[in-house]
């Protein structure tokens, strides 16, 4: 029988589930595998919150991410009877929101950038930059450390990997803060027109002059036999920038949230600076930065469990509330180094799986590394419940994370 808990509880992705989700996940968990509730936008939608079924939506070639499912994404996003540009569904028709047979040729096109072989060689790179950033914070009694140093660590390494400016980083910032934390239409579409506008003249200027990066390697495969359409190739810049960066800023700062929430764990991790690894992977499973943002679409009905889902609804796997099933993890709610790092869902499952993972991990890794080395009397400079969550299904992090250096 399908579940539905759309008379009890009709907004439950409203700001208080953003501030803490993981009660409700619990309560949706009890009752069922998959429950369609209703956004805050007023759309229906299925939320996957049980660990085995998440797994299997992830890997289930009926749950797409077709066009029309796409769209009624975006318009989830915008809010109710909210206009859409068309340059908005432009920039989305990118890798993470295509199928087969569109998603491996464009998946193959990228993937040489993301080989571990090309993440490892931007080691020295992200050792460089985050030692920099640590210089520059040494002295300073309290910052934020999202906006000042889990910020310009990761949207630098790509930004440099695909060729943008440096003084384009804070834009950057404005545009995708903008189209990730959910805000009002015209926020959005205007910021979509800026990230497009700028993509744009990126891509014409490495046609011009091709350099050593990502972008420009993407324009040649665009002319030769794989074909990339010019519209593909400005999303696809579109997604490596924002994945690259609005993902990982959350990780480093999740992270080191959970270790100072955690105080036993981080003398563990100050002991062994190796355990830093173990920090990051649990991170990802206890404060998963992609919670409820992976979007499928059913083509076909479809059950889960013991729920059946029609065709043509909206469907959300949720990695937060699949991280913390309790059939699956022993005390899911506890931030615990010693569990085994694998079999989490926190960079999601199946033939989208993070194509940035790798790098992903060695940024968080050395950056929270470095930080700790660098301030062994690092502490939270505010009172834990203080700290607000971003509005956002899209991504799971703290709005700021006001920290004192010494
Ligand atoms: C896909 C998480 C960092 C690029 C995904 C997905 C998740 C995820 C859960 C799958 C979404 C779905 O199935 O609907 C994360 C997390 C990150 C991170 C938690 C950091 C902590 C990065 C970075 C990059 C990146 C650094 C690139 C530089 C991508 C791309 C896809 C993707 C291109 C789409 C893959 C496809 O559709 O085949 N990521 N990501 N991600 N990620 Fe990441």
């Amino acid at each position: 029988m399908p579940a539905t808990t759309e008379d009890a509880e009709p907004t439950v992705l409203d700001d208080a589930f953003m501030q803490d989700p993981y009660l409700r996940y619990a309560r949706l968990r009890a009752d069922a595998p998959a429950q369609r509730v209703i956004s805050r936008s007023g759309i229906p939608v299925w939320v996957v919150t049980r660990y085995a079924e998440a797994r299997q939506a992830l890997s289930d070639p009926r749950l797409q991410k077709n066009v029309e499912g796409t769209k009624k994404a975006i318009d989830n996003q915008l809010g109710e009877g909210a206009h859409r540009a068309e340059f908005i569904d432009d920039l989305n028709a990118h890798l993470l929101n295509t199928d087969p047979p569109d998603h491996s040729r464009l998946r193959k096109l990228v993937l040489k950038g993301f080989t571990p072989r090309r993440v490892e060689d931007l080691r020295p790179r992200v050792e460089q930059l985050t030692g920099e950033l640590l210089d520059e914070l040494a002295g300073r009694g309290e910052i934020d450390l999202l906006h000042e140093f889990a910020f310009p660590l990761p949207i630098t390494v790509i930004s440099e990997m695909l060729g943008v400016e440096q003084e384009r980083h804070e834009d950057f910032k404005r545009w995708t803060t903008a189209l990730v934390n959910g805000a009002d239409a015209e926020t959005i579409n205007s910021a979509g027109a800026a990230i497009g506008e700028y993509i744009t003249r990126l891509v014409a200027r490495k046609r011009e002059e091709p350099g050593d990066d990502l972008v420009s390697a993407l324009i040649a495969a665009a002319d030769g036999a794989d074909r990339l359409s010019e519209p593909e190739l400005i999303s696809m810049a579109f997604l490596l920038l924002a994945a690259g960066h609005e993902t990982t800023v959350n990780l480093i700062g999740n992270c080191v949230h959970d270790l100072l929430g955690n105080p036993e764990r981080l003398a563990e991790v100050r002991a062994d600076p190796n355990l830093v690894d173990d920090a990051v992977e649990e991170t990802l499973r206890h404060e998963s930065p992609v919670n409820l943002a992976t979007m499928r679409h059913t083509a076909e009905p479809v059950r889960l469990g013991d729920v059946d889902i029609p065709a043509g609804e909206l469907v959300l796997v949720s990695l937060g509330s699949a991280n913390r099933d309790e059939r699956r993890f022993d005390r899911p709610d506890e931030f615990d180094l010693s569990r085994p790092s694998t079999g989490h869902l926190g960079f999601g499952h199946g033939i989208h799986f993070c194509l940035g993972a790798s790098l992903a991990r060695l940024e968080a890794r050395i950056a929270v590394r470095g930080l700790l080395e660098r301030f062994p009397e690092l502490s939270l400079a505010v009172d834990p419940a203080e700290l607000r969550w971003r509005p956002s299904t899209l991504v799971h992090g703290l709005e700021e994370l006001p920290i004192r250096l010494s």
